[in-house]
């Protein structure tokens, strides 16, 4: 289990062990979805929260290409909330 974890998270630990490559994808993405955040505080619980759906992504995708799932991932400009942020954002009926 543990060793199959390991593989699961290989690409993820590329990444984060190359952290002028994440910061540059973590860039685009902010541009790509025209974010600002109101500080630095702000600023960081985001890139927290969106690292860890980054992973996410990274390893749905992993098992995915393993034939796991039939559709792959990609970040999208809610990458950047958490799992109840966006159920609020639901429930209010906005998306977008
Ligand atoms: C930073 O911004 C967040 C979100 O708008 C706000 O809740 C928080 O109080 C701000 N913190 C500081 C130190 O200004
Ligand atoms: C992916 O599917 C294979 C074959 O059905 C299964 O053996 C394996 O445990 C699955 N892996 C994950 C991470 O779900």
């Amino acid at each position: 289990m543990h060793i199959l974890c390991a593989v699961l998270l290989l690409p993820f630990v590329i990444l984060t062990h190359s952290s002028s490559a994440l910061n540059k994808v973590w860039e685009e993405w902010q541009i790509e979805h025209r974010k600002v955040y109101d500080n630095k505080t702000e600023m960081e619980f985001r890139r927290a929260v969106w690292e860890k759906n980054m992973m996410l992504v990274l390893r749905h995708n992993q098992e995915a290409s393993a034939g796991n799932h039939s559709f792959t991932m990609g970040l999208n400009h809610l990458s950047d909330m958490t799992a109840e942020e966006v159920n609020e954002k639901l429930k209010a009926g906005g998306v977008g």
